[in-house]
Parts: C-alpha cells; sequence; structure tokens
C-alpha cells in the first residue's frame, strides 16, 4: 500500500496544483508541505480561529468532523457541506485522492 495521496489543490487566486500528500498527517501540514502558504492557522493547529477552512471534495472518505470543529465551522459565513477545518482532518490509509480549495478570508 502506499503512503501518499494525490492532492489536488485550488488557491483563491484560482490556480489548481497538484502535489503528493503524506498518509497520516493533518490536512494542514500536508498544505503546508505542498508550498499552501495562504493558510494563516492563526492558533497554530488547536481548532479555535477557523483560519485554516478548506473546501474538501473526498466522497465520504472522510471522518465526519468533531463537535468542536462543526461548532468553529458554524461560525463561517462562507461555511459549504464541503467545509472543515484543515488542521482537524487527519488522512487516513485509503485515501488515493483529495480535492482542496482555499475558502475565501473571513
Ligand atoms: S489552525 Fe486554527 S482552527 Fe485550524
Amino acid at each position: 500500500m502506499t503512503n501518499t495521496f494525490r492532492l489536488h489543490v485550488t488557491g483563491r487566486d484560482g490556480k489548481s496544483r497538484e502535489s503528493d500528500g503524506r498518509i497520516g498527517g493533518s490536512l494542514l501540514e500536508i498544505l503546508r508541505d505542498a508550498g499552501v502558504e495562504e493558510i494563516s492557522a492563526m492558533c497554530g493547529g488547536n481548532c479555535s480561529c477557523a483560519t485554516c477552512h478548506v473546501y474538501v471534495e473526498a466522497e465520504g472518505l472522510l471522518p465526519e468532523p468533531c463537535i468542536d470543529e462543526s461548532e468553529m465551522l458554524d461560525t463561517l459565513l462562507q461555511q459549504t457541506p464541503l467545509s472543515r477545518l484543515a488542521c482537524q482532518v487527519t488522512i487516513a490509509a485509503g485515501i488515493d485522492c483529495l480535492r482542496v480549495e482555499v475558502a475565501p478570508e473571513e
């Protein structure tokens, strides 16, 4: 089994890029490793700022958000059914492709 997956990222500028992400990392770490600089992640990944808001197309491959993540997402004006906090998403084995769009700044 491979320990990487294919990551497609669309930034706030609308430009897309592809790279390989590491299975087992948080999505925030993976986006950083992929060179996505526009996510400020002000709380350092502690689920208390929502500046790591992204839209993820994962076709049911990700666990549902925990209560803390859901509550933070509910504070966002730009929330959609695809909304996730990148710091709270761990990429597990079995995912081979993920599409992520960086949400607009609030
Ligand atoms: S980095 Fe602050 S909620 Fe994710």
